[in-house]
């Protein structure tokens, strides 16, 4: 084989390398929430009945006002998606304070109109938890999620894939961990030490991957998550498996922090 010919291939080996996680940045939170909430949007107007997993969190508040907000103006219809909530405490009720199931009622699933039987909710109170978990997992795997969104945890836990879950996990219960269970109780929350979470691996299997978080804080966790290689000790840093399915929006504090994270590497 002539020598040209072997650098033809090495120059194909090396453009199949895997692209980074696509980093959007916004000046201020709003205006990050905005494109997130824009991303939701565009999404259904390509796929009225995509499936779409919703996470909770602090972080999505400015999300799901902006979409709401969207979908009134731009009258997109959501009433033909399928909802699914990413993670939820065991042993709540809808009605708890703490509960992801009421916080997406409120927060999207009504606002948006969408049909109770599209909407795929985790049964905080149900009798067996395994045959929950089993129950949840089979409902996610019926057709490829369209979209998942996802905040990132103080540890750098997605969804309540705590640090050490294995890149594999389907939905499972999560013991939190003390770090999990300090933020809420800063929270002033009323502590629950197990939740539902779809696993690592539905997470990945999702045909888009949106992830947000804003300020210094989540830039840290970013940081740990694009930058450094992927291990079970950060949750987060399994989405560089997919890549190419990945967005990351974030407000300029935190790119600041993952920009130079990169720079240092
Ligand atoms: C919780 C949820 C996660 C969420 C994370 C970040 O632990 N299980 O799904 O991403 O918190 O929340 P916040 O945006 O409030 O910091």
């Amino acid at each position: 084989m002539a020598l040209t010919e072997k650098l033809t291939i090495t120059h194909i080996e090396l453009t199949t390398t895997k692209p980074e996680i696509a980093i959007r940045e916004f000046r201020t939170a709003a205006e990050a929430a905005k494109a997130a909430a824009q991303t939701i949007l565009t999404t259904v107007i390509h796929n009225p009945e995509a499936r779409i997993m919703f996470p909770t969190g602090n972080t999505q508040i400015p999300i799901y006002e902006e979409l709401v907000l969207l979908a009134q103006d731009t009258q997109v219809d959501f009433s033909k998606i399928h909802a699914f909530q990413l993670d939820e405490y065991v042993g709540v009720t809808p009605e708890d304070k703490e509960s992801f199931t009421g916080f997406l009622r409120t927060r999207v699933y009504d606002p948006l109109h969408i049909p109770h039987q599209q909407r795929h909710e985790i049964h905080g109170m149900a009798p067996d938890v395994e045959i929950e978990a089993k129950r949840y997992n089979d409902e996610i795997k019926k057709q490829p999620i369209d979209l998942v969104i996802l905040g990132i945890g103080p540890n750098g836990h997605i969804g309540f894939n705590e640090p050490n879950t294995p890149f594999e996990s389907e939905t499972h219960i999560a013991t939190l961990t003390q770090d999990t269970l300090s933020r809420d109780q800063d929270r002033g929350q009323q502590l629950h030490t197990h939740a539902y979470t779809a696993g690592i691996a539905n997470i990945l299997e999702a045909k888009q991957i949106l992830i947000v978080g804003f300020g210094k804080n989540k830039g840290e966790l970013f940081d740990k998550a694009f930058n450094a290689s992927p291990s079970i000790a950060c949750p987060a840093s399994a989405l560089q498996n997919v890549s190419h399915r990945v967005t990351a929006i974030m407000d300029t504090p935190a790119a600041a922090v993952v920009h130079a994270g990169k720079q240092n590497k």
